[in-house]
Parts: structure tokens; sequence; C-alpha cells
């Protein structure tokens, strides 16, 4: 028996790094999963031909993409038991020298996007018991908590883009809680995925984030995944509008 036999889920930014393997744990504990990215080659490579895989080509920061993702899915799943927001980006840049644009781009897909595919996928996730078997779960990051530009890299519009997604967690914690909803978030700490590969390049990078985690090592794919999959699962059934760090201990340091 696996946690999330008959269940189905979605997960955005499925493709790479943290989503592909919280897709991988889903399916493996026996969810059905809609895996949504703009990337629909890194879905083929991921998923290939899994009976269990829905590939859904999906642009979280528009609302259309977003609203026609849903429609795709609700074609082919009878509800939604869980969404799990993850597609994100990260951009760097000096606070002076920041265009809106860039400030647009990043807010866009990691504030507005999981706002925009959960009302997207809200009658879906409405369907079924008020029972709290219903959950969504955002990728936030260690870093709408606490700052890192001592790493070299400053980046003021991920910190608040971050730090808004948080808030979006717990104002749609309350807002969802009698619909038998619930919403929570992962904050990772640093994570090896193809987002963080150039920095990993680096020996003095990696110096510095392995003296700032107190568990002496560089985060994977998985203990994101870990985190996500509990609260996702019926073990969190009373838990809404909290945040889990996986963080190897970075933010109690
Ligand atoms: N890697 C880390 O250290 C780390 C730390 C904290 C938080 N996070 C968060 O984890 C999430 C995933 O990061 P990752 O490291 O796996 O990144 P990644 O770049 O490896 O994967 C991101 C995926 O999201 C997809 N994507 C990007 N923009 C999209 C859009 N507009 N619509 C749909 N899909 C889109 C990409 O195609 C890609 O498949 C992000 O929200 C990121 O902020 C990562």
């Amino acid at each position: 028996m696996g946690r999330f036999d008959n269940r189905f889920a979605a997960v955005t930014g499925a493709g790479s790094g943290n989503g592909r393997a919280i897709a991988e744990k889903l399916l493996a504990e026996g969810a059905t999963v809609a895996a949504l990215d703009l990337n629909t080659a890194a879905l083929t490579e991921a998923f290939g031909n899994n009976p269990k895989v829905l590939h859904v080509e999906c642009n979280v920061a528009n609302q259309e993409s977003a609203r026609e993702a849903m429609t795709r899915v609700a074609a082919e799943f009878p509800r939604l038991d869980a969404l799990v927001n993850n597609a994100g980006i990260a951009k760097f840049g000096t606070f002076e020298n920041l265009s809106l644009e860039e400030w647009d781009q990043v807010f866009s897909v990691n504030s507005t996007g999981p706002f925009l595919v959960s009302q997207a996928a809200s009658d879906l996730l409405r369907k079924g018991e008020k029972d709290h078997t219903r959950a969504i779960v955002n990728i936030t990051s260690v870093e709408a908590h606490i700052v890192i530009s001592s790493s070299g890299h400053p980046q003021i519009h991920y910190n608040a883009s971050k730090g808004a997604l948080l808030q979006l967690t717990r104002a749609l914690a309350v807002e969802l809680a009698s619909s038998g909803i619930r919403v929570n978030a992962v904050a990772p700490g640093f994570i090896r995925t193809p987002f963080t590969s150039e920095t990993l390049k680096s020996e003095a990078a990696q110096k510095f984030l392995l003296d700032r985690t107190p568990m002496g090592r560089i985060g994977e794919p998985e203990d994101v995944a870990n985190g996500v999959a509990f609260l996702a699962s019926d073990e969190a059934s009373w838990v809404t509008g909290t945040t889990l760090f996986v963080d190897g201990g970075w933010t109690v340091y």
C-alpha cells in the first residue's frame, strides 16, 4: 500500500530537479500524476511513456495556459488530491541595476504562477469529500525567510517573490480550510539541481554552503520530495499554513 494509492496529483515544473523528484516520489507511492512544464521535451525525457503520467504543457505565469492545463487534467482525472506548485526561476542582479522587466518575470513565475495554477485547479481540488485529504504544497525557499546575499548573488526579486509565495500559502490555508483543502510550503535550502549546477561548480561556493549547513552536505531533490510527500499525505491531515524547512539546518544556524 502506498500513501498515494488511488490519488491524483499535479506537479508544476515536473521536468527537472525538485519537480521531477516530487513527481517520481508521488508515483512511487501510488499516485497518478499530471506533470506540468513549459518544457515538454524534459517531461518526455523524465517520464517517457509511463501510463500513470499525464504530460501537460503549461506556462504557470500565463492565466490562459494555467486554465488550459487544468482543463486538460480535468478531462483525464476525476479530481485532484494534491497540487504541488514547484515551478520557479531565479535571476541574479543588483538592486540598482534590476529592471522592472526582470522583477516582473521572477514574480510572474514564482508568486503569480502558484496563484494562477491553484485558482485554475480549485474546482478539481474541491471535488470529493471535505475531509482534508486534499492538499496544495508550495515550494518556497529558505530565501523567503533569510537573505543569502553574501554568497555573491544578489537577488532581491527572488527573495521577495518567495516571501510573497510564503504569505500566499498562509492566506490560502485559511481561505480553503473550510473546503477541506490544506495548504503548506516546503522551504528547501541549497539543493543539487540544474538550477544550482553552475554555482556548485565553484569550490568557494561549495565551501560557503557547507560551512553554513550543520548537516554538512548539499541537499538532494529527493530530500525535498520526501517533505512534499509528507505534507501532501494524510499523515499531515491536521497541518495547514505551515512551512517545512528541508535545509540541513541552515536556518537554525
Ligand atoms: N535548487 C535549489 O537549491 C532550490 C532551493 C530553494 C528553492 N528551490 C525552488 O525549487 C523549485 C524548483 O527548482 P529546481 O532547482 O528544481 O529548478 P530547475 O530549473 O531544475 O527546474 C525548474 C523546472 O520548472 C520549469 N519551469 C520554469 N518556468 C516555468 C513556467 N513558467 N511554467 C512552467 N514550468 C516552468 C522548467 O522548465 C524546469 O523544468 C523552484 O521553485 C525553486 O525556486 C530550489
